[in-house]
């Protein structure tokens, strides 16, 4: 590797420490990029294929003898692919499930079902002697840029240590490829025996990737790499994202609360709501024309795009109440409890992730666009049920509704109700 980006403007070049904590943000503006928004290679093959992925962690009873007496339902049946050397958004409030699927990916916790294939391989319940090449593979950046590095271990042997570990470089290289790391995510080569504490927020979210860096990984899981960051300087940490992905062709699961940070660095994005994808699309389709309540509403808190979201109105489209608790989600479809749409059939079935378009997929009965939502569920006829959610006898409902990842060159146009072909 080498330093490729000496004098680039949107570089830093030595922050104030602290400066980036201490600006107060009032109100969330979408960061402005120096770099062109990331393209797709749709032709890609996946990284990364995930299938119905699952994550219950058990909740157990107080007392001496601990039963479980529940379960979180953190992950509930999610698919989706990263192409490699490209990025799959993944977006959703507090607690939809976002952060168990980075940890899942990165296998820090054995799926509860599901599978996941990194690079060809099932990695879904592979050993812990296997596990230990994979980590090489597969890197995580950490949200919080405070507490994700030791603040006892100098700068020199928190990127360091992976080397170490992995035995990738003789011992006595180790202090020229930490310096060659520090200088590529733009920091002062000669820093290296200085402390986390001696960096501002912005710098310290730099020393995180470049750990996550050492081991030249395939695949990086950004757990929110810049929600902790003043909105300045997430601009540059995400051009410094976008500079690695290009030349070193890492592939990104970028993790997200807020739709407006993963729009730039993302071409496919998938909005998540309590332990479910509810809408995945190219970044075109879900900004301009999203077709699930859910992600109008967040659109719509998004001040340069919500326009587009909302047919040219500005108001926008509060959500009422918190996400419910994972452990016993409402029945049907999950969203219904906060949504202005619902319906009886949307407490009795749930809707499935359909492809509406060919990069569209919605989970919702009565998608459409803002102001153009049926009145009738569209998914009635497909699940062999009434408008209501009452079984139809004499209904054949389809039986291709799977909840595969990727596209299909097949799907359900809305206007015509019938599948269309590519
Ligand atoms: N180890 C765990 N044990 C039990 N429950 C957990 C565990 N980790 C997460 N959860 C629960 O799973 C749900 C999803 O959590 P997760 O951290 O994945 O959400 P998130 O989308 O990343 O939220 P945030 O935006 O706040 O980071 C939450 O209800 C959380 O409380
Ligand atoms: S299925 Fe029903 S409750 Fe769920 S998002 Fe659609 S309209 Fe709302
Ligand atoms: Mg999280």
């Amino acid at each position: 590797m080498s330093n490729f980006w000496p004098g680039d403007a949107g570089m830093p070049s030595e922050e104030p420490v602290g400066e980036d904590a201490t600006d107060e943000v009032t109100e969330f503006q979408e960061p402005e990029m120096g770099h062109a928004a990331s393209v797709a290679d749709w032709g890609a093959k996946p990284i990364l294929d995930v299938r119905d992925l699952k994550m219950y962690f058990p909740v157990k009873s107080s007392g001496v003898i601990r039963r479980t007496i529940g379960h979180v339902q953190a992950v509930d049946g999610v698919s989706f692919q990263v192409p490699a050397g490209g990025s799959l958004g993944l977006v959703g409030e507090s607690g939809c499930g976002k952060s168990t699927t980075g940890r899942l990916v990165t296998r820090l916790y054995e799926p509860t079902g599901g599978s996941i294939e990194f690079d060809g391989r099932d990695i879904t319940t592979i050993s812990a002697r296997s596990l230990k090449p994979l980590r090489r593979e597969i890197q995580m950046i950490f949200q919080d840029p405070y507490t994700s590095l030791n603040p006892r271990h100098s700068v020199g042997s928190i990127i360091g240590a992976p080397l170490a570990i992995h035995q990738v470089v003789p011992k006595d290289k180790i202090l020229p490829r930490v310096q060659e790391l520090l200088e590529i995510v733009g920091l002062n080569p000669e820093h290296y025996n200085r402390y986390p504490h001696e960096f501002s927020g912005g710098q310290r979210q730099r020393i995180g990737i470049a750990r996550a860096l050492t081991l030249q990984p395939k695949l990086l899981v950004a757990d929110e790499p810049v929600s902790a960051l003043d909105v300045s300087i997430q601009a540059q940490v995400i051009n410094l994202l976008q500079d690695l992905q290009r030349e070193f062709g890492i592939a990104f699961l970028f993790i997200a609360h807020d739709l407006a940070v993963v729009r730039h660095f993302c071409p496919e994005v998938a909005v998540m709501y309590l332990g479910k994808i509810v809408e995945i699309a190219d970044r075109e389709t879900l900004y301009n024309r999203p077709n699930h309540p859910y992600t109008q509403a967040l659109l719509s808190a998004v001040p340069n795009v919500k326009q587009a979201a909302i047919g040219g109105r500005r108001e926008r489209i509060q959500l009422e109440g918190d996400v419910p608790s994972p452990i016993n989600p409402p029945s049907g479809c999950r969203f219904r409890t906060r949504c202005s749409l619902a319906q009886e059939i949307c407490a009795r079935v749930e809707p499935p992730l359909l492809q509406i378009g060919k990069r569209h997929k919605v989970a919702c009965h009565f998608a459409g666009e803002l102001g153009h939502h049926p009145d009738r569920p569209i998914t009635a006829s497909l699940l062999g049920v009434d408008d209501t959610g009452t079984p139809d006898p004499g209904a054949s409902p389809a039986t291709d509704l799977g909840n595969e990842p990727g596209y299909s060159d097949t799907w359900f146009d809305l206007e015509r109700k019938t599948m269309a072909k590519a």
